[in-house]
């Protein structure tokens, strides 16, 4: 969409002396960057023009031109031929100067019963709803795509950390199904949010409702909204919805910097527990061994913005008086700006967690490199299973503060041998308990550990190929 030249006087001059200064009008004006809304602008005019003519306000001849114009318009923006002009305003205005430029007087009679003010507010609902609905998908396509790893992770051992230490093992596969768990509550946050968002606006007029025979209920049918809001004044004013979006919006960032975090983490050399896909990745304009993990530290820079909308919006509506204020109009570039954000940050992550079929062999290619192996060593190096020898005293009838000290020490004593705890001999395990005995070594290698936790919500690979299967069926 482009600018045009300046057309005529603004719609409402009637009534003042002199026009704007050039600033001002640039400083109220919102098509610059509010012509997104103009197919939400269209479908919202539509549905209120067949209601006006369903009650007799508006002629079939009316209604058909109405249609015809806005049928132009559209095509014209869809092939980007609409221009906007900064005379206009907004895009509420830009298309109704258009649509009586093509039909005359018809076009003149859309704005009957409306105002701008539940006009804008319908328009940002339909938008949000949409946006909601295209993010969605890409949580969806997320979710396939750690679903799958994991499950072909699903024996892979790994340390789990606390305090970035590694603390007992776990599989790969668990792992990234706590990723899965994040994405998926952030995908329940905005089906949740998306019901206070499909409520119709239109109808509350400027603020107080209208003196027209108006049937809002057909309008939110039409238009596929659940209800209608029940109060005016409350509908043409509160964008609690926006805020709650832009809350749910932040969360998902917040997610995807946790993991975006711990591939950078795993990326490095000195973890070297995978390896990204080139196209993740970039170089260094002085440093020819430099393979940098750009794509998931922007992703992790970029929540500062999500989190930055949020407040700008929950700041504008603070202490706002009701009805609407022109203060609403700032709702609008925080909100595209994040979807715009979570839409790409989600395409993208979803594409890096993914695989596809390689053309010429046939065969799968994951983006995300596992090295098993590596993985295993950090699990071995870390004492990863010193809590599984304190489970095992404990079972044995010691009190667990005890086994707790005892196995201190055999940590300690495998440290300064250089080895792990299930290289140190009978006689030197027995050392530290005369209660240890040659079945010790099934529960200090990892995968007596990682067997050992088998029951709902552990680390077991049964478990967490039950808990891929349990989310597969949840994503239908
Ligand atoms: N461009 C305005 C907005 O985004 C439309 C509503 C303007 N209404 C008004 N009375 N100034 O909020």
């Amino acid at each position: 969409m482009s600018q045009d030249q300046p057309s005529a006087p603004a719609a409402w001059s009637g009534r003042f002396s002199e026009p704007v200064s050039e600033r001002v009008k640039r400083y109220t004006a919102s098509i610059p960057f509010d012509w997104r809304l103009a197919p939400f602008d269209i479908q919202g005019s539509l549905a209120h023009a067949a209601m006006l003519h369903k009650v007799g306000v508006l002629s079939a001849q009316d209604l058909t031109d109405i249609r015809r114009g806005l049928g132009e318009i559209l095509a014209d923006f869809e092939t980007g031929r609409f221009t906007w002009n900064l005379d206009d305003e907004d895009i509420h205005f830009n298309i109704e100067r258009a649509l009586t430029k093509k039909v005359g007087d018809a076009g003149k009679r859309l704005h009957t019963g409306r105002s701008r003010n539940d006009q804008v507010a319908t328009d940002v609902r339909l938008w949000l709803r949409d946006a909601i609905d295209r993010i969605q998908t890409l949580l969806r396509a997320a979710r396939l795509a750690l679903l799958d790893m994991a499950e072909r992770h699903a024996d892979t051992v790994m340390p789990g950390f606390t305090h970035l230490q590694a603390a007992q093992p776990v599989t790969f596969g668990h792992h990234l199904m706590a990723w899965q768990e994040m994405l998926a509550r952030d995908a329940e946050r905005l089906a949740d949010c998306r019901k206070r968002v499909n409520r119709l606006p239109l109808g509350a007029a400027a603020l107080a409702g209208t003196s027209y025979p108006i049937d809002r209920e057909f309008v939110a049918r039409e238009l596929g909204f659940d209800g209608v809001c029940e109060n005016s004044l409350d509908a043409v004013s509160d964008r609690d919805f926006a805020i709650e979006f832009l809350a749910a919006g932040a969360l998902i960032m917040t997610h995807l910097s946790r993991m975006s975090e711990e591939l950078v983490i795993w990326m490095t050399p000195r973890f070297g527990f995978i390896d990204l896909a080139d196209r993740f990745c970039t170089g260094s304009s002085i440093m020819p061994q430099k393979k940098n993990p750009d794509v998931p530290e922007l992703m992790r820079g970029k929540t500062g913005r999500m989190n930055g909308h949020l407040i700008a919006l929950l700041t504008l509506m603070k202490g706002q008086p009701l009805a609407y204020n022109k203060d609403n109009q700032e709702d609008k570039e925080p909100l595209f700006d994040a979807a715009d954000t979570l839409v790409d940050s989600l395409a993208i992550f979803a594409d890096m967690m993914g695989s596809h079929l390689d053309a010429t062999t046939g065969e799968r290619v994951w983006h995300v490199k596992v090295r098993a192996e590596r993985m295993r060593q950090a699990a071995v190096e870390g004492f990863a299973t010193a809590t599984d020898l304190a489970d095992y005293l404990v079972k044995k009838g010691l009190p667990f503060r005890e086994a707790h000290e005892a196995v201190a020490r055999a940590v300690r004593a495998a440290e300064q041998k250089g080895c792990d705890l299930a290289n140190l001999p009978l006689d030197a395990l027995r050392a530290f308990s005369e209660l240890i005995a040659e079945d010790v070594y099934a529960v200090l290698t990892l995968e007596g550990s990682i067997q050992a936790r088998d029951h709902i919500g552990g680390t077991s690979p049964a478990q967490v190929r039950a808990a891929v299967a349990r989310a597969r069926a949840r994503l239908g």
